[in-house]
């Protein structure tokens, strides 16, 4: 019998946001895929399914992604799809050995994950693959909870924007949308506050950093992180219709 590969959402850092079913699953698995951003560099969902998980006993395969930007549509560079071949190849060779492999991803894996293009490349290499996603509460949540606001109710419209992409359509997202959730904003701020002070939005958006991690930080005062070095762990919610400072 072949094995399956198991795409596992892991929660966005606090051990406690991992739910059972990715404890069960990454339990029963004894290979592990851990994705790293650096080459050298500790898996941050390795760290967290670590708190819960002894890792010693699993074939932990350590592999390096290289964070370049992606965009839908283009071909990616290569050095990424590199990436991605060598890491489905690694896993389709344990999986045709009957083995059963799980790559833990950081938050939910259909919000922008590694683990969704290895899949499609695992799918080019091997059609017959036996793929299953178990999700995982996103940083999205996670940040909205602990700016203590939700995202939406009613009929509110929500968009979500990797804000390291787009420049030209952000005050269009920004008059269009109730709610705006921006991802990968760690180095767009010195563009975004000038923005939402001209919309005057600025009392209604909050940043929070490492949601969740030990050393979250919840920042309602954006002018005064503008300048500052953010963590690439950082979201920022801006909900117009209630005010979210407290
Ligand atoms: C590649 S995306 C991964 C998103 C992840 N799949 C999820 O569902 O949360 C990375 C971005 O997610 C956000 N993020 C992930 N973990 C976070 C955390 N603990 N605190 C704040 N933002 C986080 C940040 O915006 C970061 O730049």
């Amino acid at each position: 019998m072949k094995g399956t590969f198991y795409v596992v959402g892991v929660g966005p850092g606090d051990p406690e946001l991992i739910t059972l079913k990715a404890i069960r699953i990454l339990k029963k698995c004894k290979i592990w895929l851990t994705p790293a951003a650096q080459k050298d560099g500790r898996s941050t969902a390795l760290t967290i399914v670590s708190e819960s998980i002894d890792p010693s006993g699993k074939e932990i395969l350590h592999h390096f992604f290289p964070m370049k930007k992606i965009h839908m549509g283009k071909e990616p560079d290569a050095e990424v799809k590199d990436a991605w071949k060598k890491a489905a190849a690694a896993i389709n060779a344990r999986l045709e050995a009957g083995m059963d492999v799980a790559l833990p991803t950081l938050g939910d894996p259909a919000i922008y994950c590694t683990g969704f293009y290895v899949y499609e490349t695992l799918l080019k290499l091997n059609p017959k693959a036996s793929i299953t996603i178990i999700p995982g509460i996103s940083a999205i949540g996670a940040t909205a909870a602990a700016a203590g606001t939700p995202l939406c109710l009613g009929d509110d419209k929500v968009v979500v924007i990797p804000a390291i992409f787009e420049s030209d359509k952000l005050k269009e997202m920004l008059t269009q949308f109730d709610s705006v959730v921006f991802m990968k904003v760690h180095k767009s701020m010195d563009r975004l506050v000038p923005l939402l002070e001209e919309l005057d939005l600025l009392d209604k958006a909050v940043l929070v950093e490492r949601t969740s991690m030990e050393d979250q930080q919840v920042h309602h005062d954006l002018k005064a992180i503008m300048k500052k070095e953010l963590h690439y762990f950082s979201t920022l919610v801006v909900r117009k219709s209630c005010s979210i400072s407290r």
